[in-house]
């Protein structure tokens, strides 16, 4: 405990209180018009990221040994559905600057469709299941690319996925100020 806590000043040294330092955290792509394009992301997963993720998305163990070269993307042995990264715009804005791998901020490889349509082939696959039912209980404070239903508002699970996201987000602006109860109540009286 107290190593980590250690660590975890030694990371906020010279940081000032309640200043995001810059270049932290994910970084927010900039929405494409359409949905991302899981076919489209193939083609961007065969050029760019299977030469080390794997084809079978299954990453690379190091031989012998239960740690990863190179980690797995999907299947069993990787993020779960509660994970951050199945947000696509998380995978997508961590792609973006990211992988692969030796891309930076300042020297990015992808660009923004690629990063979306790439996120949107590695979401599309299988990956461990996690009960997520009790997370939301604020179903309104649910961010626009939670792909689980209910949602209060009437945009479909696949929207919530694969976007666009902008009419989502246009949606939850104009709908901010109304209480969630009543705006679900409308909701499963249009079902
Ligand atoms: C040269 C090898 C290499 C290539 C090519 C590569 N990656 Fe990676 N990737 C890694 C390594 C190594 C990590 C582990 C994190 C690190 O070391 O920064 C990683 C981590 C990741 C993660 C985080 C996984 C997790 O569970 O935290 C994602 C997502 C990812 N890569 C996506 C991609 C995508 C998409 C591409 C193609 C655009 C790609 N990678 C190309 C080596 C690579």
């Amino acid at each position: 405990m107290r190593g980590i806590l250690t660590y975890i000043k030694w990371l906020g040294t010279d940081v000032p209180r309640k200043k995001m330092p810059r270049g932290s955290g994910i970084f927010k792509l900039k929405g494409l018009k359409r949905a991302a394009d899981p076919d489209k992301g193939l083609a961007v997963y065969t050029q760019k990221c299977q030469s080390c993720h794997q084809a079978s998305g299954a990453g690379l163990l190091v031989a012998g040994t239960s740690s990863y070269v190179y980690p797995p993307l999907w299947g069993s042995n990787s993020y779960n559905i509660g994970a951050g990264l199945f947000r696509l715009s998380n995978l997508a804005g961590y792609v973006r600057y990211n992988m692969p791998l030796g891309a930076t901020y300042e020297r990015p490889q992808l660009t923004d469709e690629e990063a979306w349509d790439v996120a949107a082939y590695i979401n599309s696959k299988p990956r461990p299941t996690l009960d997520l039912s009790r997370d939301w209980p604020n179903l309104a404070g649910k961010p626009f690319d939670h792909p689980f239903g209910p949602f209060t508002d009437p945009f479909s699970e696949k929207q919530h996925k694969y976007g666009p996201f902008k009419p989502i987000k246009d949606w939850k602006e104009t709908h901010k100020k109304k209480s969630p109860k009543k705006l679900l109540k409308n909701q499963l009286a249009q079902l």
